[in-house]
């Protein structure tokens, strides 16, 4: 598929947003990403971006914040031009609005994580226009603030959706000057144990988050995220130990994998379909299931307990310790 560009908007110093059409239509659920492949200097580099739009704009819009040091995110933002194309793949991933569609939702979101929270509350209230949602961004100062025209408008349209800007340095009126906390958030939802939890933003404010919602008695089934980078220090799974080699069953094709290798890198080899959009344990794309004992995962991206304990993992982001029977999705 192709994407081109037709307008770049700025939404703050250092984060715009691309609109696209694309030659054919992509198929979407609000909350998915798109793995964008940028061609930089001969090489093509893919990065995934969640779609800020929903199914039925007119254009498919991502919005990109600039990664300090980052090769694709400062590319874009200092050369991409109305006019040029990209090419993508099939959307993919798991944090979308099946865990939006009902009940009452606390939606949390830091700087750019805001992408797909954003597009699943503008698909939940296009659905249900009178959900009960309580909307809280986080951000560093009131200019950093992403889409706060149209979240104010949302919020003037539906009065049972409830917004909150956190802002850290130099809040405004109407703002709330500091950061999130556990208390501050229950004061903002008193009833956050009976809300579905729906989270995107930097490693250090999701950890953080974790954490109130066990101070606040949350349920970990209730919660569900999106990560955007690596967790850090995790550079992928060690090498099992050395020459230790393994069979790892798909269907009726078995395939090899030696210690040196991850369970994508060996369903690749063995020539089996498998998508794998980050390859970096972080957007869940290659969640498959297997015997969780035979495991040794490093990260566990998206993935929510109740799969974990169903033997789900994420075959960039694991190796074996034997062999085992592996289920594609
Ligand atoms: C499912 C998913 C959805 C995403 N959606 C969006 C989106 O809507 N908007 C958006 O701006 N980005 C999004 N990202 C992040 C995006 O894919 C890239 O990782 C990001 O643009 C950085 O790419 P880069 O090439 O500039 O940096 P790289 O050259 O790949 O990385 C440079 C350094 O920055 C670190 N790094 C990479 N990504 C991040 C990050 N996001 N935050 C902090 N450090 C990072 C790397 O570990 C590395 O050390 C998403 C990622 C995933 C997995
Ligand atoms: S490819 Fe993204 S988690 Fe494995």
């Amino acid at each position: 598929m192709q994407l081109t560009c037709t307008e770049i908007r700025a939404e703050t110093h250092d984060v715009n947003t691309y609109l696209f059409e694309s030659d054919q239509p992509i198929d979407f659920i609000p909350g998915q990403f798109l793995p964008l492949q940028v061609e930089i200097d001969g090489d093509s580099h893919s990065r995934c971006y969640s779609l800020a739009s929903i199914p039925g704009d007119n254009r498919y819009a991502l919005t990109i914040k600039r990664v300090s040091g980052g090769l694709v995110s400062n590319y874009l933002a200092d050369n991409a031009r109305v006019g040029d194309n990209f090419a993508t793949l099939s959307a993919g991933g798991e944090f979308h609005y099946q865990y939006a569609q009902q009940g009452k939702l606390l939606m949390l979101s830091a700087g750019c994580g805001i992408t797909p929270v954003y597009s699943m509350l503008r698909a939940r209230l296009q659905a249900d226009p009178d959900a009960d949602i309580v909307f809280v961004h986080s951000a560093r100062t009131p200019a950093d603030r992403i889409f706060p025209r149209e979240l104010e408008q949302l919020a003037q349209a539906h009065p049972n959706l409830r917004l909150c800007w956190v802002v850290s340095e130099g809040a405004e009126s109407g703002q709330l000057d500091g950061q999130l906390d556990a208390r501050l958030l229950l004061s903002l939802t008193t009833d956050i144990r009976e809300r579905t939890i729906l989270m995107c933003g930097p490693q250090g404010y999701m950890e953080a988050a974790h954490g109130w919602f066990d101070a606040l008695g949350v349920d970990p089934e209730r919660v569900f995220h999106e990560m955007f980078a690596p967790v850090s220090g995790d550079n992928g799974p060690e090498p099992a130990s050395e020459g230790a080699g393994h069979t790892l069953t798909v269907a009726d094709k078995a395939v090899n994998i030696d210690g040196s290798q991850t369970v994508l890198e060996a369903l690749e080899a063995g020539g089996l379909p498998i998508f794998a959009a980050c390859r970096a344990g972080v957007c869940g794309s290659c969640k498959c299931k297997g015997d969780g004992e035979k495991l040794e995962r490093t990260s566990v991206g998206p993935l929510t307990p109740q799969e974990l304990e169903e033997g789900y993992f994420l075959a960039c982001a694991s190796r074996v310790t034997g062999d085992m029977q592996v289920t594609l999705p």
